[in-house]
């Protein structure tokens, strides 16, 4: 059986008639990083602080270790917890901020000290220990914040977005920090964040919420090459919509399958294809179409061009569609802007949506 850690059973939170979440099921193994990802307003941080026991759900349970925690105050989840910003008490030193979390262990100073720098060690910081916030880097605050957080042997750490004040060099440095002594540690870790590029990197697992709803739990990997759903398909990496059905074309010579399966989705089904999954071929090989390039802009590892379609092929969500292309390939055929290209999806690369629309 699986080791679960944290068990979340039909949570809601209403605020008066507002519903901020809707029946929120949730199981978290023990040691996993679980990010969730999701906009601005989707319910992350109310479900954060439920499950820290500093908001309380209208109905459901939070269950911690096995234990029924619901009406359990803060004080007796034993968790470290890190915000977004403003983490460290400005009028403290990093030693005095760390020593703030150990006041109720009535420690002897030796013991205290040692436990600091035990813990600054851990996020590479012993030598900023008498610093005050204002005087150390954003990267160093936060992972200050996070030493505090670590410093009582806390059973699980809560994280409120803790990168998105720092630029994305530091971000990006924090982050593989984080994720390695999270892993170093094995703590089970909730971490909030609206970026998915960090919670596609650092999760084992990923909750995609919106609307006060989970929407997706998986795997980065499986939540990105199987949305269930046009939002998340959407809301995670990059994908083109269009609806309509490509056999309607005489141009297009299609094998079967392909031709079954986009006529199973029904000509109102939304069809997705993301733009690295689409290849150039030969004119008038099997299931392609053409395709004129409009604008070529270079993303550092390649290029992303947007093409216009030729003709009434299928009807794209967006003006363009967005194909990914190795800078190799791209200087390999010199392609320019105005060129016409014949392009299609790569095998089992197409994605179906019940849905009429994706947002
Ligand atoms: N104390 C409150 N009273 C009333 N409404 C609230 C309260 N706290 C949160 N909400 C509402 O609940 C919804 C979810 O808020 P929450 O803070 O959980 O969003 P979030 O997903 O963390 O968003 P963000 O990414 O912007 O931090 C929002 O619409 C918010 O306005
Ligand atoms: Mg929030």
């Amino acid at each position: 059986m699986e080791d679960i850690f944290l068990d979340l059973k039909h949570i809601k939170k209403k605020y008066g008639s507002f519903t901020a979440l809707e029946d929120i099921n949730l199981q978290i193994k023990r040691g996993e990083l679980v990010c969730l990802l999701g906009p601005s307003g989707c319910g992350k941080t109310t479900l954060l602080r439920i499950i820290a026991g500093l908001e309380k759900p209208t109905s459901g349970e939070v269950y911690i270790n096995g234990v029924n925690a619901t009406s359990f105050p803060p004080s007796r989840r034993n968790f470290g917890i890190v915000f977004q910003s403003y983490a460290l008490f400005p009028n403290m030193t990093v030693r005095q901020n760390i020593a703030f979390g150990l006041r109720n262990k009535h420690l002897s100073k030796t013991d205290l000290n040692k436990k600091i720098m035990d813990i600054l060690e851990q996020v590479n910081l012993t030598s900023q220990v008498d610093k005050y916030p204002m005087q150390l880097s954003g990267g160093q605050q936060q992972r200050s914040a996070l030493a505090r957080a670590l410093v009582v042997s806390p059973d699980f750490l809560l994280l409120d977005e803790p990168l998105s004040a720092l630029d994305a060099k530091v971000r990006e440095k924090v982050r593989k920090e984080i994720r390695s002594l999270q892993q170093k540690l094995g703590i089970t870790t909730i971490m909030v964040t609206h970026d998915q590029e960090e919670a596609l990197t650092m999760a084992d697992t990923i909750v995609v919420m919106n609307n006060a709803c989970i929407m997706q739990q998986g795997a980065p990997v499986e939540v990105y090459d199987n949305p269930s759903s046009s939002f998340v398909a959407d809301f995670i990496g990059s994908i083109n919509f269009f609806k309509g059905s490509l056999s309607k074309n005489a141009n297009i010579t299609m094998d079967k399958q392909l031709e079954e399966k986009l006529l199973s989705a029904g000509p109102s089904g939304l069809k997705a294809c993301r733009p690295e999954d689409i290849e150039i071929v030969e004119e008038r090989s099997l299931n392609s179409f053409n395709v004129k390039i409009h604008t070529i802009e270079f993303h550092g590892y390649g290029y992303r061009l947007w093409l216009s379609l030729m003709e009434d092929e299928m009807a794209l969500n967006n003006e363009y569609l967005s194909f990914d292309i190795s800078a190799e390939e791209f200087f390999k055929r010199r392609l320019t802007v105005g060129d016409t290209i014949s392009i299609r999806f790569k095998k089992g690369k197409l994605h179906y949506f019940e849905e009429e629309c994706c947002s």
